[in-house]
């Protein structure tokens, strides 16, 4: 008789058994959303209008993103060939590290920023090579050049940035390009709708100028995906041989040009948000509840010791927002999501309501 193989559970990289999993506090999200910094109200309509005329063939075919591609390039003022679409920013800056971060190289992350740079980072060889911001937790330029090292790879940089909503200036970016030539330096513009300023124009003209955009916070369609990098040609071709020619769907694909081509309806949501934004600092202000300048659809704020409650009270008010105290440097923080006036006014109700009870105990 033979003898019933062993069960060895094969192992994967030690890389990824070092990985820590991460799991974003999503589920039973029916509730105002202030806590992932998507659009809490909807796309354009236009891109609906697509959705219910979505094809058969379109389902059954693989999707085509070369032509979109160009229409994306096109909008952007870029070269077809220095543009990709990714499945989201998240998914450009997988591809972009699993291209450029080898054994040895140095990942310069700006510190607290956007969670995935710091898991897709670990999942390689690279070191990641965190840059503390003050307790302004304003860009930390001086502190970030000094670390720039022959082994530095990758400069990750969000601007604006999450969890705090500050930014770098366009003269900043290009000095951290110049001095860190051997670099890929990433410039995150997933905010950039309700900033304003980019550094996009200087695509193909800094030769380690790399940008991303997203499609899931101004525009409306997290859910759908979407995302882009624009790079150099020379950058791209690497790129490129990493992304996967199907990984954004043709559903995200069929809505993209609608939803670039309704402009009215994008100032029209980041015009909401950024007259919101000032009615919650103005709000903010007059309970006495610290925040940071915010150049993007969010406030950081500091709730101190009571941030876990406060959290719990605003969910138990309907309003969802998101603790952040774990991020380095922002202890006893919890950062709220922007959306329309109407919404925000919601949220404001329950805020006071909540800062009131916990201020009573
Ligand atoms: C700085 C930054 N980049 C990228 C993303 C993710 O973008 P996407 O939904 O396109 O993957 C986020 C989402 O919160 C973000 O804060």
């Amino acid at each position: 008789m033979t003898k019933a193989p062993v069960a060895i559970s094969p192992a994967p990289r030690a890389r990824v058994q070092a990985m820590k999993e991460y799991h974003p506090p999503l589920g039973s999200r029916d509730a105002l959303r202030l806590d992932f910094n998507e659009n809490t109200l909807a796309c354009s309509p236009k891109v609906r209008e697509v959705l219910a005329r979505i094809s058969t063939g379109e389902l059954t075919r693989y999707p085509e993103r070369e032509p979109v591609e160009a229409v994306v390039a096109a909008y952007l003022g870029v070269e077809p060939a220095q543009l990709a679409l990714t499945n989201g920013v998240d998914e450009a800056i997988h591809v972009l590290f699993e291209a450029f971060l080898d054994s040895g190289d140095e990942l310069l992350l700006p510190v607290p920023t956007y969670t995935m740079y710091e898991v897709y980072a670990s999942s390689t060889d690279a070191r990641v090579v965190a840059v503390q911001a003050a307790a302004d937790l304003q860009f930390p330029y001086e502190k970030l050049l000094a670390a720039i090292t022959p082994r530095t790879k990758i400069i990750a940089i969000a601007n604006p940035n999450s969890p705090s909503g500050s930014t770098a200036t366009r003269a900043q970016i290009l000095e951290i390009a110049r001095r860190a030539p051997q670099a890929v330096l990433l410039i995150d513009e997933a905010y950039y709708h309700f900033h304003g300023a980019t550094v996009l124009d200087l695509i193909g003209k800094i030769p380690n100028l790399v940008v991303a955009r997203t499609f899931s916070k101004a525009y409306g369609l997290a859910g759908l995906r979407l995302g882009l990098l624009a790079a150099p040609v020379e950058l791209m071709r690497w790129i490129r041989r990493v992304l996967s020619p199907y990984s954004v769907n043709s559903l995200a694909l069929a809505c993209l040009p609608a939803a670039l081509a309704d402009q009215p309806y994008l100032d029209w949501y980041t015009g909401e948000v950024l007259a919101a934004r000032a009615e919650l600092e103005a709000a903010l202000d007059s309970v006495q509840i610290r925040r940071w300048p915010s150049h993007a659809n969010f406030v950081l704020v500091d709730i101190g010791p009571q941030h876990a409650e406060f959290a719990r009270r605003m969910r138990a008010a309907g309003v969802l927002v998101r603790d952040r105290s774990s991020d380095p440097g922002c202890d006893g923080c919890v950062r709220i999501t922007i959306g329309t006036r109407q919404q925000m006014q919601q949220a404001v109700e329950a805020l006071n309501t909540t800062i009131a009870a916990l201020r009573a105990h």
